[in-house]
């Protein structure tokens, strides 16, 4: 604990820095020996608010071995914080705390809406289906508007499904995978036509990568969401490099959008400075655009009532506050959204699950033996150090890794149940636990991989063509 109390405010990049190096340090060599658990958790505690500073302070992310350029660069953007907050926006997910995000002050601090049991029974009432995993274990955990959405459709009124990527690499992630398993299931219970954005665009604007580099992510990206099971007759997946310049109709929305938005709102709400691009500036109206039926015309016949659901991480939820405030100015009802938790990293629930760091991350293009080596080598454990110690006091679910991946992914609420009493009381030591996680990530990932195998060229190019849905509007 001895910097916690540090006044680290004053100290140049350079200074954060090696600070930063230093306790990164000192957290490998207090878990190489062993150090007792509260000294090795207070030690990286500091090591993620100094991560934080360092960010806020250079706009750059920590990376061990590069130190901070003083030149022009791609910032990463995002408001600042303030103490003791988590920082939670498009491009950063931090928190001081081992559990993770506190889900309840962020529903609070971003007026949307809790997801209570009477809305996850109302789900079950309207749709006819046992509710999802995802809604029955609070993973999708805040709404806006979902009542209205259920209202509307109750009366015979449909509404429309948007979600979507940013094609920043080739290989996508299993936390990117959350809200696709759910927009799957949305879209089979509520028999809805679906559009999912991929901004290669704004992948071209905010990382080192080339246009053409950002296309063909996108392309390959496009196969893993095709493999999570959409239904070609009902779903329009689009790169904006391509749809921007031949839909009238969504780009017409992108400049009510812009017109409507002043430079004062993006940089209060994305963080943007006076040395961000103009593109990053103008980027939140693409992203904003899907959630209006007059961006598909091809879909909706030129319908503007459609109301649209977008179901998506929180971090999202920046460009749709935008998005809802701007709606009734232009003429269009307001988007609804469903938010989910985040997917942690594997070194803990202090950060996401982040393709920028691969260690943080299981892959969808790992093989069994890698996932099996990433979780036995740094799935964080809320274990004790010792058996004797874990078998006395048990373990501690709520901080460990593994068993917050099975509540993303293991179906049987008996089995997680009997899980989480098991590890608690010290029956299930973390070995046990970490086997059960690999027993069942690798068969769902070796199986997406199977599917995504059988996604040929043609079914993508069919997919992201513009054209009619099989609904009638
Ligand atoms: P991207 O590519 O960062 O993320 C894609 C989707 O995955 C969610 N997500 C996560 N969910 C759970 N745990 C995680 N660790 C995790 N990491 C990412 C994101 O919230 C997102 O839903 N700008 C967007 C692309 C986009 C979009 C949209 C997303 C365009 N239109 C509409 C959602 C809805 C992006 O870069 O997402």
């Amino acid at each position: 604990m001895d910097c916690q109390t540090d006044d680290t405010g004053s100290l140049t990049p350079m200074e954060l820095y090696e600070k930063l190096s230093a306790q990164g340090d000192k957290v490998r060599t207090l878990k190489t020996e062993k150090a007792p658990k509260p000294d090795i958790d207070a030690a990286v505690q500091l090591l993620v608010k100094l991560k934080l500073e360092y960010k806020t302070a250079t706009g750059q992310d920590y990376k061990a071995g590069c130190p901070p350029s003083d030149g022009p660069t791609l910032q990463d953007n995002g408001p600042s914080v303030t103490e003791g907050e988590d920082l939670v926006n498009p491009w950063n997910v931090t928190t001081t705390s081992a559990k993770g995000v506190d889900y309840d002050k962020l529903i609070v601090r971003f007026g949307s809406s809790k997801i209570d049991q009477e809305l996850v029974d109302r789900i079950e009432r309207v749709s006819g289906q046992k509710p999802h995993r995802f809604l029955r274990r609070g993973i999708f955990f805040s709404h806006r508007d979902m009542h209205q959405v259920l209202d509307a459709y109750e009366s015979k009124k449909s509404f429309y499904l948007y979600t979507g990527r940013g094609p920043s690499s080739e290989a996508m992630h299993v936390g990117h995978l959350i809200p696709f398993i759910f927009t799957k299931w949305l879209q089979d219970v509520f028999d809805v036509p679906l559009v999912i954005q991929l901004t290669d665009d704004e992948k071209y604007l905010w990382k080192d990568l080339s246009v053409e580099e950002c296309h063909r992510y996108a392309v390959e990206n496009a196969k893993d969401i095709i493999a999570c099971g959409f239904d070609i007759n009902k779903t329009f997946i689009f790169s904006d490099l391509d749809y921007m310049g031949s839909s009238p109709g969504f780009y017409r929305n992108v400049v009510k959008i812009q017109k409507h938005v002043t430079f004062n709102q993006v940089k209060g709400i994305f963080g943007f400075t006076d040395s961000d691009c103009i593109g990053k500036i103008s980027f939140p109206a693409i992203q904003a655009a899907p959630s209006f039926s007059t961006s598909f015309p091809q879909i909706f016949n030129g319908r503007k009532d459609v109301q649209c659901l977008i179901p998506c991480a929180i971090d999202q939820d920046p460009y749709f506050r935008m998005t809802r405030d701007v709606a009734p100015r232009i003429g269009y009802p307001k988007p609804a959204l469903l938010h989910s938790t985040f997917f942690p990293a594997l070194q803990g629930a202090q950060s996401k699950m982040s393709a920028s760091d691969p260690n943080s991350s299981i892959f969808l293009t790992d093989t069994p033996k890698q996932i099996k080596n990433k979780i036995n080598k740094h799935a964080f454990s809320g274990g004790k150090d010792t058996i004797e110690e874990h078998r006395k006091y048990g373990g501690d679910p709520d901080v460990d890794v593994s068993f917050m991946y099975l509540t993303f992914f293991l179906e049987d609420d008996e089995q997680l149940d009997k899980i989480r009493q098991d590890y608690t009381s010290g029956v299930l030591l973390t070995g046990e636990l970490k086997k059960r996680l690999i027993d069942t990530l690798q068969p769902m990932i070796s199986a997406h991989q199977q599917r995504r195998k059988l996604v040929t060229d043609e079914m993508v190019q069919q997919f992201m063509t513009s054209r009619p849905l099989d609904f009638n509007y």
